[in-house]
């Protein structure tokens, strides 16, 4: 099915739209880039980034943020769509880096969120909704059996692993190339390209001993795991960077094995996937059961939060002293925040009937069908490709599974991924660093709307020898 726009959605639609660009390229002036453009039309964007760079390192508050020719700046938020500080409606596909799977302010999740304000924000004592949450969770996620929240999905992740080492007694872990974890220092390596050293300065010397990082084929994870010391693998069930780098047929079935094999805990990184793929995640889609899964974003509906959730016998280790000498501390003030549990809570209910990923997965992939119509019909070698409810824009000749994971987890170069974003915050759309996760409250006209900017922006591209 066309996205509301009947059977030209690919075909003549297309044409129609990108036939006006040539004018409206005149009209704006050949010597302008889509950057420039950008950048004239969003002063106060400017003026924000201008305070922020003299008050926070780089001018942002996370790395992703970082953007030329300055982040743009967002006063509010509604559902699919949202306000820039210069007064542009734009269709968000950042949604939260992921978190809002419900889009922005459903009502239930902002109820939630008022009536636990005004009860009690923070008591500094156990509270009805962290049962009520680890409940839900343990209902839609299959191998889920006990849940410790934490205050952040880097949290969970650096905990599932201290879980591991504690349980099996054995030093390392092993990872997947380009599989992203957080920002601990455990799983700084590997996780962007080239692969082989960490992505930060700042590492003790030690932590690059106890983490091995593997290629996402069976040979070279079994031979990993054969060293005798590894207490856990952990990846992105979807391929790294939910799903930029698909993961091979097979690969989770077989990851299973290898670690019942050798007697290694399989951590899945279900952060961005949990809730997504299906209400239990890609454990759920694919029947391959983890012992411990990493969760965050979708499970506090927007506000922060993470978990891990798996075995009773190894969740069981932070039980305090009760579990022993193997016993896994962990402490956090922020951990199950009663407002995060709130917000949590009203959105895992809503999430559960499999509705929730439904809709946006099928809406998701007629707009993938759209979007590389529009590459098509432009004369622009790429395409958009992804599954679930994401999409992830590729431009040249080559399919992914025709890309090498460096290749595909790098994204597009500098100059192309600037003037794509810009060209299509011009068209009133939000990319995600040529990326996109859509919502429940997504639409047919957000999505012909996304199908419209890109044909203009793959020509303005094409005129800047871009594409
Ligand atoms: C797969 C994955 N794991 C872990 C994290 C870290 O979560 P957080 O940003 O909540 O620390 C992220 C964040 O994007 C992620 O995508």
């Amino acid at each position: 099915m066309g996205i509301g726009m009947g059977q030209d959605a690919a075909g003549a639609g297309v044409t129609a739209r990108t036939a006006g660009t040539a004018q409206g390229l005149a009209a704006e002036g050949r010597a302008a880039s889509l950057t420039e453009l950008w950048s004239r039309e969003n002063p106060r964007s400017a003026a924000l980034h201008a305070r922020a760079r003299r008050l926070l390192p780089g001018g942002v508050t996370h790395d992703v943020r970082l953007a030329e020719p300055f982040p743009l700046a967002v006063t509010t938020a509604s559902g699919s769509r949202k306000q820039d500080a210069d007064g542009h409606e734009l269709i968000c596909y950042v949604l939260g880096h992921g978190a809002l799977l419900l889009g922005h302010g459903r009502p239930e999740v902002v109820a939630a969120v008022r009536e636990q304000a005004t009860r009690s924000f923070h008591p500094g004592a156990c509270h009805e909704l962290e049962a009520e949450w680890a409940d839900l969770v343990i209902r839609l996620v299959p191998s889920a059996e006990r849940v410790r929240f934490t205050a952040s999905g880097t949290e969970a992740s650096l905990l599932a692993l201290r879980l591991a080492r504690a349980a099996t007694g054995r030093a390392k872990i092993v990872k997947l190339d380009g599989h992203f974890h957080g920002w601990h220092d455990q799983v700084a390596t590997g996780a962007d390209p080239p692969f082989e050293t960490p992505n930060t300065a700042g590492l003790p010397p030690g932590t690059a001993g106890s983490v091995v990082t593997v290629p996402a084929e069976a040979d070279a994870l079994a031979a990993a795991l054969a060293d005798g010391d590894v207490a856990a693998v952990i990846m992105e069930p979807s391929g790294a960077a939910w799903a930029t780098v698909p993961l091979p047929a097979g690969f989770l079935a077989d990851a299973r094995r290898l670690a019942d094999s050798h007697g290694v805990l399989l951590v899945f990184d279900e952060v961005v996937t949990g809730f997504r793929w299906a209400p239990g995640g890609v454990q759920e889609a694919c029947g391959v059961r983890p012992d411990l899964t990493v969760l965050g974003k979708i499970l506090a509906g927007g506000m922060p939060g993470g978990a891990v959730a798996g075995r009773g016998e190894v969740m069981d280790l932070l039980a305090g002293p009760a579990a022993g000498p193997r016993r896994v501390a962990h402490p956090g003030t922020h951990n199950a925040h009663p407002v995060s549990a709130a917000a949590g809570v009203a959105t895992l209910r809503l999430a559960a009937s499999g509705e929730a990923q439904d809709k946006p997965a099928r809406l998701a992939a007629t707009l993938r069908g759209e979007l590389t119509a529009v590459f098509a019909e432009c004369g622009v070698a790429g395409r958009a490709y992804g599954e679930s409810s994401t999409f992830h824009l590729l431009f040249g000749p080559d399919a992914p599974d025709e890309l090498d994971p460096a290749t595909l987890k790098a994204g597009l170069a500098a100059p192309l991924s600037a003037a794509l974003h810009c060209g299509m915050l011009r068209r009133g759309v939000h990319l995600f660093h040529g990326s996109g996760f859509l919502s429940t409250a997504h639409t047919e006209r957000d999505a012909e709307q996304t199908v419209a900017a890109l044909a203009v922006t793959l020509r303005q591209l094409q005129a800047e020898g871009l594409a």
